[in-house]
């Protein structure tokens, strides 16, 4: 049997890179899926590709609104949530100097603000015995030039994973944060400029890697099934590394 058949499972920002790909790989697992993001036509196309497997939700998840019409889709449903992946996410560069307070803002309301409050309204739905993964990054134990609030971001993000593992413990919910390396991502290539600075910055990040490559989406839904199943049993407030060593050797 496959290992989420009859669950249900929520992925913010489901649409494009590493949440596109976890709500393949749980869909294939026999998972519903809500799956959000903030773009109509990205999540029509999810609907095409994963049809009665797929719920799609245009929510941004830094809108307290948009949160409430999630939950409510999950609770008309009526089977509550097994597994949760709160991703969506992403950052810009900026060097201290060049750090506005509206960048501030943006990237801790995208990042923090929109995971806190996504694990809160959907907590009344959430079954006994059931799974948070959060989207960190390994960058929350690097120090890394021109990306200091979103690592800053990133490293609440782990933070969180912990104090609400030992929140929910009693509930049964374990929690738990994925800490990808430089992953081929549509938000990745999207910190470049340009095609040429694109090029330079995913050849430099490659490099920076012990296995000398990105990895790919679909390595870091792997990991976030392995988080949200049985396989991971005993495992609760831990964060999982998926980055080729970069982290960690
Ligand atoms: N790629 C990497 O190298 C890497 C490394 C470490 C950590 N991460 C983290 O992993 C997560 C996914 O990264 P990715 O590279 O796959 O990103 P991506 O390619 O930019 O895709 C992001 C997805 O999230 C949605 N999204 C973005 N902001 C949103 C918001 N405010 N509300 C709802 N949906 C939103 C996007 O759709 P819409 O634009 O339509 O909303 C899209 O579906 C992020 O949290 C990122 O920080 C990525």
């Amino acid at each position: 049997m496959s290992s989420l058949q009859g669950k249900t499972a929520l992925v913010t920002g489901g649409t494009a890179g590493i949440g596109l790909a976890v709500a393949r790989r749980f869909a294939a697992e026999g998972a519903h899926v809500f799956v959000t993001g903030r773009r109509q036509e990205a999540l029509d196309a999810v609907a095409a590709e994963l049809g009665d497997a797929v719920t799609t939700v245009r929510a941004d998840s830094s809108e307290l609104a948009d949160l409430d019409t999630i939950a409510a889709a999950i609770t008309d449903r009526g089977a509550g949530l097994d597994a949760l992946f709160v991703n969506a996410g992403g950052g810009e560069f900026a060097a201290l100097e060049d750090v506005t307070w509206e960048h501030f803002q943006q990237t801790f309301d995208r990042n923090v603000g929109g995971t806190v409050f996504t694990v809160q309204k959907v907590l009344p739905v959430l079954n006994q015995g059931s799974t948070i993964v959060l989207a960190s990054s390994n960058i929350d134990v690097k120090g890394s030039p021109s990306f200091s609030v979103y690592a800053a971001s990133k490293a609440a993000i782990r933070s969180f994973a912990r104090s609400w593992a030992a929140e929910f413990v009693g509930r049964g919910i374990r929690v738990n944060s994925i800490a990808p390396g430089p992953i081929a991502t549509p938000g990745l290539s999207g910190l470049a400029e340009d095609p040429e600075a694109e090029r330079a910055l995913l050849a430099g990040l490659a490099d920076g890697v012990p296995q000398k490559r990105l990895g790919t989406p679909e390595e870091i839904a792997d990991a976030v099934l392995f988080l949200s199943t049985d396989q991971s049993s005993y495992i609760t407030g831990s964060q999982l590394y998926v980055d080729g060593g970069a982290s960690q050797i």
